[in-house]
């Protein structure tokens, strides 16, 4: 006998008419679309575009993400009943994109390699595997003290004007020739400030590598809320398909807090803790679980998400910092008091943290920097202690200029990331005593010089700490007679 066969319906080529009704600023309410979910993409009048965000008892509310003018009541919506997703392939690399993946850089059509869906499903727990290498930011303080790991999620947290951006740029433009793709998400920021970002990348050529998603403060509040997710899938696409390893930075969640709180209000949903929807903890959540390292039998590519994000007067206790810290896997908190001093980057070691810890750093970076942070801190208190007492003992004295010579070495210009190599001859300096007994003001020229000479004159040795990234007796070597040469130089000009 013959089975009759079930009759399939292909809901991807199936489409849905409804009428809007209302458009409330950013969002429209839409009836006749029975057969929609949420997260998916609706198209209102003539261009204009929204993604359903919600349901009441009798409309969809869609929000825009492109301008609302042209459209009005009793225009057509039309649903596709499929996923929101946008366009991604290699090369979007060296392009400036808006939340609909479309060009903002002037330049010509992007051509796309496949479709990924925006609000993607983060990888499962048997897709990933523990981190195990470096995410090299440049960033002295960072790499020797709280490295990040690739496929982590580091937060990036301060006070307004504290070197938050600054730090993120920095880890993109250290990644020149180091195979990993960069995504820099603005959201919400002054066209003025999205344009400095922009020229520093520029001067750094990070084009080969980098791309931009961003949704400035005049964008649509729906285009300020979709970016991250945009940038998340972007990377995605490298991470999945070209096995690549990818940085994300999000310039900031705070902005996105206030996008969704906004909108949020708009689809007069109750709000919770300081006027934020009950979700945005979800919002977040959702987003930084995307990073991750992917096993090899996926490719073993990974993403790393650096969030970043505001506080007010360094309350990190407020509902948008304490959530994200603890949705990440680590902290790197920006001190106003510290930045006003001239400790720059202006990194308060006692409250960052990597809970990935030590285990991703260069063996050779780890076996010099275990006592670091604890001499930092302890010169930190003495300093403070002492600041108000005249005539110390020569003891302290000696105390304190060590620490200065540390605070000094770890000061950092911005814009000019230090190569992990270059930290290992620093740390292997003042290890071996190379800064004692000098000015403080001296340790950073003292620094370059040596670092010229033994890339001047061991090239080799260079390239033996990058491919083996410990220290090796033969490296050991190398460096002591280039110490000893350096002092020798160092006292012929003085005499
Ligand atoms: N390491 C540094 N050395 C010297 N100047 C720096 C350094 N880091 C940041 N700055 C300067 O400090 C200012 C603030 O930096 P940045 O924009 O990175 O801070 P932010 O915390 O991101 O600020 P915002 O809250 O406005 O986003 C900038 O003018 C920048 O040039
Ligand atoms: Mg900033």
């Amino acid at each position: 006998m013959k089975v009759a066969q079930p009759f399939k319906i292909n809901l991807l080529q199936l489409k849905e008419y409804g009428i809007i009704v209302e458009i409330k600023e950013d969002v429209v309410h839409v009836t006749g679309l029975t057969n929609c979910m949420t997260g998916q993409l609706v198209n209102l009048g003539e261009s204009a575009r929204g993604v359903i965000v919600g349901f009441d008892s009798e409309y969809v509310l869609v929000l825009l993400v492109t301008n609302p003018r042209g459209i009005k009541p009793g225009d057509k919506a039309i649903s596709s009943i499929e996923d929101f997703k946008i366009p991604v392939g290699d090369g979007f690399l060296g392009r400036r994109v808006n939340a609909l993946a479309q060009p903002i850089d002037g330049g010509g059509h992007i051509k796309q390699s496949a479709h990924y869906p925006i609000f993607g499903r983060a990888p499962s727990v048997l897709e990933r595997i523990p981190l195990a290498q470096v995410l090299e930011t440049g960033t002295k303080v960072i790499d020797m003290m709280k490295p990040v790991g690739k496929g982590q999620r580091m937060l990036i947290i301060g006070d307004r004007m504290t070197g938050k951006t600054t730090i993120c740029v920095d880890a993109i433009l250290n990644q020149l020739g180091k195979n990993v793709v960069c995504v820099y998400c603005g959201i919400g920021k002054a066209e003025a400030a999205l344009n400095r970002v922009i020229g520093t990348f520029d001067n750094g050529h990070i084009w080969d590598y980098g791309i931009v998603v961003a949704a400035k403060a005049s964008d649509p509040m729906g285009q300020q809320y979709l970016t991250p997710y945009v940038a998340a899938s972007i990377g995605e696409y490298f991470m999945r398909e070209k096995r690549a390893d990818v940085l994300v930075v999000f310039d900031d969640f705070t902005k996105h807090a206030w996008a969704w709180r906004q909108i949020s209000l708009l689809l007069e949903r109750a709000p919770g803790r300081d006027a934020y929807p009950g979700d945005i903890f979800y919002i977040h959540s959702q987003l930084v679980e995307r990073a991750c390292k992917l096993n090899n039998q996926k490719g073993g590519g990974s993403m790393t998400h650096l969030p970043i994000v505001e506080t007010l007067q360094g309350d990190v206790a407020g509902y948008i910092p304490s959530n994200t810290i603890s949705m990440t896997d680590g902290q790197i908190y920006t001190n106003t008091t510290l930045f006003g001093e001239g400790f720059k980057p202006a990194i308060d070691m006692g409250l960052s943290v990597s809970r990935i810890g030590n285990r991703v750093q260069w063996p050779a970076i780890r076996g010099m920097t275990k006592m670091l942070q604890l001499e930092f801190v302890r010169f930190k208190e003495l300093e403070r202690l002492t600041r108000i007492k005249a005539g110390v003992s020569a003891d302290i004295e000696k105390r304190l200029r060590k620490g200065k010579i540390l605070e000094e070495l770890l000061k950092q210009d911005q814009n000019t990331p230090v190569p992990m190599e270059d930290q290992v001859i620093i740390l292997f300096a003042l290890q071996n005593g190379l800064l004692n007994d000098i000015e403080p003001a001296a340790v950073q020229s003292r620094l370059q010089n040596l670092i010229r000479q033994v890339r001047r004159n061991r090239p080799d040795l260079i390239q033996s700490l990058i491919e083996k990234k410990a220290l090796t007796e033969d490296i050991k070597e190398g460096l002591h007679e280039q110490l000893v040469r350096f002092s020798d130089t160092a006292v012929q000009n003085q005499g």
